[in-house]
């Protein structure tokens, strides 16, 4: 017998505003064509003015709780993966805590910018399988519209703001691939290519700052570093790519995404895309893609999943997960 921290719910929550790629012409010297070839995003939402990483990083945490049929007295933690939280501190995570009325338990937020969501479901495994919490809210939420450059048509076309959730819970388990829960995790980072992917304010500066990316050589680093990732938890998991229902990847670029896929020898048909609607979401991507798709059937218990993802630090990860 064996511990598996188990999906027991899942939400999200985007913002009503909605932009399409169009909008960027009247401002910038960019097209559709270009955004959309180039990244396969269409879309994507910008928070209100009123609307923060805290306040959407709630409303996604509602939703999988109503969805597991779970009250927020009924959690033990919150980790709430961010690079765009709303202060420098307190944690955007304990402000979640208090706007859910959560009254005991901890909370505390991962910062592995897009990687993080990979990191939290990694950091609330840990915490599930070595009995330290029953309940684990992991959460994935940001407002990058906050850190665009407007004026750099090479960044500020590509990212959204959203938020999204999963509800875990330890459940007994066989301790074979059979499993429900979460199978196996890899993360990685190396701080080496710090200046291909960061925001140039923070503490030491004194301002927010804006996200800078040599997009290109993030790319190059891209589909090797997940693919190896997702062979490696696959591995872990004792599984292979055959066994696999889907891959929900970290939606940055559909280029990438279809890379990956064709390295790990999956077909376009067994992958999780959003990034047409939702550009990319940082943290939020993966949460956002699996509520999406648990929401729309697509993911179906029992389903085996393997989710990756590589951002800022570099950092990068992937998990192995049945539904
Ligand atoms: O989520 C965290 C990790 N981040 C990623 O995974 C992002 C990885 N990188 C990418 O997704 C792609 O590299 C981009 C979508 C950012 C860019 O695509 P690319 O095919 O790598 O293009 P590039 O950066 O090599 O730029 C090609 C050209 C350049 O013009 P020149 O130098 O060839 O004349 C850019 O100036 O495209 C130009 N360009 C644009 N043109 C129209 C850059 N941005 C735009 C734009 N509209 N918005």
């Amino acid at each position: 017998m064996t511990i598996r921290a188990v999906v027991a719910g899942a939400g999200h929550y985007l913002p009503a505003r909605v932009v399409e790629n169009a909008e960027f012409e009247k401002t910038l010297d960019t097209d559709d064509a270009w955004i959309r070839s180039r990244s396969g995003i269409e879309r994507r939402h910008f928070a209100a003015e009123d609307e923060t990483t805290s306040s959407m990083a709630a409303a996604a945490a509602d939703k999988a709780l109503k969805d597991a049929g779970c009250a927020a007295s009924d959690v033990d933690a919150i980790i709430l993966a961010t690079s765009t939280p709303d202060l420098t501190f307190p944690s955007a995570a304990t402000m979640v805590q208090a706007e859910l009325g959560m009254n005991a338990g901890f909370a505390f937020d991962v910062q592995a910018v897009c990687a993080g969501f990979v990191y939290a479901l990694a950091n609330a495994n840990a915490l599930i399988v070595s009995g330290q919490a029953r309940r684990v809210l992991v959460i994935g939420a940001e407002t990058f519209s906050r850190i665009m450059d407007w004026t750099d048509r090479s960044t500020c076309v590509l990212f959204g703001d959203g938020a999204g959730a999963l509800l875990l819970e330890a459940q007994d388990a066989e301790g074979t691939p059979s499993d429900r829960g979460i199978l196996a995790t890899d993360l990685n980072s190396d701080g080496r290519f710090r200046d291909l992917l960061y925001v140039d304010g923070g503490v030491s500066t004194g301002t927010t700052g804006y996200l800078r990316m040599q997009g290109n050589q993030v790319f190059r680093h891209a589909v090797e570093k997940l693919a190896s990732t997702a062979t490696l938890a696959m591995e872990r998991a004792g599984v292979t790519a055959d066994d696999i229902d889907w891959i929900v990847p970290h939606q940055a670029n559909i280029r990438i995404i279809q890379g990956t896929a064709k390295k790990l020898g999956l077909p376009m048909e067994r992958v999780v895309v959003t990034v047409q609607d939702h550009g990319n979401t940082s943290a939020a991507s993966i949460p956002l893609a699996l509520s999406v798709a648990h929401g729309s059937g697509q993911i179906k218990q029992g389903d085996l999943l393997v989710t990756e993802a590589i951002g800022g630090g570099l950092a990068w990860g992937a998990v192995v997960l049945r539904w």
